[in-house]
């Protein structure tokens, strides 16, 4: 049946179009019948207008009016008036009139939906992703989704403005490691051989550089079949840039623009630059993390010194090995009782830590299992470094140095959790985190890994380091984090063909291998490559942390769920045998 086109949408009307005739085109968000007057909240993008039918001011458009449910798609057509005195709505825009219904024809009708098109239902999510398109009408979802399309104004302006150039990169490309496992793509027209899914766009935009493009940026998928978390997606999407001739500050200065405009733009705060920075070395030994939450003050601290001459075997053992004993006050908490202790110690005990030094802070000094352990001199020590007040709770933790700091980290943030600390409606926490080691030790596989990417440089006066200490070697790599999660990574790059060898040689990679992997970006780098540098945001997380989400699903239209699973239109699925053939695979038994 062909409609009547809208003359307004329906979070438009106002006051001032009191009298007119109208025509509205939307949803049935809700209807009141109350004693044959029947009451329609018609709901579109934009809002929603109440409509009314009235037997005795239309009985065609009343009779049809009955047989509306909701989510019934209709167009109506009326006479805007004032709501009788006493039956304003403030709540809603339009809420000061209604429509009085002339002429409505029904353009679609609706089953009945498997959950209510409203904010705050209880509902599994993974009855909202099947039916994705009704849980998208939802007023919260439709709003993340409008965030998210803001943000890509927002970037795109702030680029443009910025002299950058917006280029596309494949999304079939060739299979480089940057971390993560690949998506593959098999070639029909080449037997055997395979694309992979870009896991981002890291060695295109390098080579934009080497072409000369000075400043790039994207919006851009990237894929990673690694495990999934809510805060990450098999397939997410990134702010990809890349610069040259840049130093650190360079890229520090544009990133905090952009998220200066972001802020302005949708939150309408105000942020304070420049950010603050820490070392990555200092973030983990006062926070216990790569990506710190310092919305709260609760800091970490190192015990080492107060135990050089421990008699206390566990302290002792640590210190020989050069390992850390890294403590945390929490204040008030010692009246936590024996059971709370055992939850806790049982929480870092999972997270692989040996055991939770716990001791009560009383007016006499420390009482705890390990008290007997320790000196008098090494417990005055404890309370003054920590500034320790009767009341109070340590704890404490040792071992090897990152794994018991980020142990303590995430009891750190348990405890902040437990006791309150975090304030979501206070200012973004934004920082940079700085000099990242440039190499992680795999125990399992016995090698180094890029603790970025291979392509990152390592910091100029660690240079030797690469080939004599790799594990001292710090990278010219930065991470942005807000409110404790890392939104953005990057680095200044490795520009130099002989340098990039060395590196690949420190990573275990034979010159073979790295000639069939990189060859292509080896060789550019020898046709005259710029210094550079970029960054990526993971624009999913930054939405969703802008919009007050806890998951990233919540502000992507249509994601998948953590086992990757679309369960709207059920992929993965099977494909014919024929499929197959075409492409030379054969699926095992
Ligand atoms: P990196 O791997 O740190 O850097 O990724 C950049 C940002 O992308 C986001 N992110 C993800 N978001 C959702 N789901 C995922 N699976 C996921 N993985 C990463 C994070 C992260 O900070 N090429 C480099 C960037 C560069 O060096 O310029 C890169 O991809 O927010």
């Amino acid at each position: 049946m062909d409609f009547n086109k809208r003359t307004h949408n329906c979070g438009e009307l106002r006051e001032k179009n009191i009298g007119e005739n109208v025509v509205l085109n939307g949803w049935v968000d809700n209807r009141r019948d109350l004693g044959g007057v029947i009451f329609i909240d018609l709901r579109d993008r934009y809002g929603i207008t109440q409509v009314v039918f009235e037997p005795t001011y239309n009985s065609s458009a009343h009779e049809t009016g009955k047989e509306l449910r909701t989510e019934y798609v209709i167009s109506i057509e009326g006479k805007v008036r004032k709501r009788p005195e006493g039956t304003e709505n403030p709540v809603i825009a339009t809420g000061e009139v209604d429509v009085m219904v002339d002429k409505v024809i029904i353009l679609n009708s609706s089953l009945t939906t498997p959950f209510q098109i409203k904010d705050n239902i209880d509902v599994s999510e993974e009855l909202r992703l099947k039916y994705r398109y009704l849980d998208l009408r939802r007023e919260r979802m439709k709003n993340n989704i409008l965030t998210r399309h803001k943000v890509y104004g927002i970037v795109r302006n702030y680029f443009n403005n910025n002299n950058f150039v917006e280029i596309e990169t494949p999304y079939l490309m060739k299979s480089t490691p940057e971390g993560a496992r690949d998506f593959l793509v098999p070639s029909r027209l080449h037997k055997g051989k395979f694309y992979a899914l870009p896991q981002s766009p890291q060695t295109y935009k390098q080579i934009l550089m080497v072409a000369g493009f000075d400043r790039y940026y994207q919006i851009v998928k990237c894929f990673r079949d690694e495990d999934l978390r809510a805060d990450r997606q098999p397939e997410f999407t990134q702010i990809d840039v890349e610069m040259s001739f840049v130093h650190e500050e360079d890229i520090f200065s544009t990133v905090e623009g952009l998220m200066k405009e972001i802020f302005k733009k949708i939150k309408n705060v105000d942020l304070q630059l420049p950010l603050p920075r820490l070392t990555f070395d200092e973030a983990m030994e006062k926070y216990g993390s790569d990506k710190p939450d310092l919305r709260f003050n609760l800091e970490m601290v190192t015990l080492n010194e107060i135990f050089n001459n421990s008699e206390f075997r566990v302290f002792k053992d640590t210190l020989e090995t050069g390992g850390i004993i890294t403590a945390l006050l929490a204040k008030g908490c010692g009246n936590y009782t024996r059971n709370q202790l055992d939850v806790l110690t049982d929480y870092v005990k999972k997270l692989g830590a040996g055991g939770l030094i716990w001791m009560r802070v009383k007016e006499n000094g420390l009482e705890a299992p390990v008290a007997k352990f320790l000196s008098e001199n090494e417990k005055s020590a404890i309370i003054d470094k920590l500034n320790a007040e009767n009341g109070d709770l340590v704890f404490i933790i040792s071992g090897k140095k990152l794994k018991a700091l980020s142990i303590m980290g995430a009891l750190r943030l348990e405890m902040a959790r437990r006791l309150d600390l975090i304030n979501n409606n206070e200012q973004p926490n934004m920082l940079w985190v700085t000099d990242f080691p440039l190499f992680e030790w795999d125990d399992e596989t016995q090698r180094y890994y890029a603790m970025h990417h291979p392509f990152t440089s390592p910091k100029l006066e660690d240079l030797e380091l690469v080939k004599t200490d790799p594990s001292k070697a710090r990278a010219r790599a930065y991470d942005l984090v807000l409110n404790g999660n890392e939104i953005a990574g990057g680095s200044i790059r490795i520009h130099n063909s002989a340098l990039q060898s060395k590196m690949f040689n420190a990573l275990g990679i034979s010159q073979k291998e790295a000639e069939e992997k990189f060859g292509f970006l080896l060789e550019a780098f020898k046709y005259g490559a710029p210094p550079h540098g970029g960054i990526a945001f993971g624009l999913d997380r930054m939405v969703m942390l802008l919009t007050g989400n806890s998951s990233i699903r919540d502000v992507i239209a249509f994601p998948k769920t953590t086992s990757g699973l679309s369960l709207m239109d059920g992929s993965p699925s099977d494909v014919s045998k024929e499929q197959l053939r075409e492409l030379h695979l054969k699926v095992r038994e």
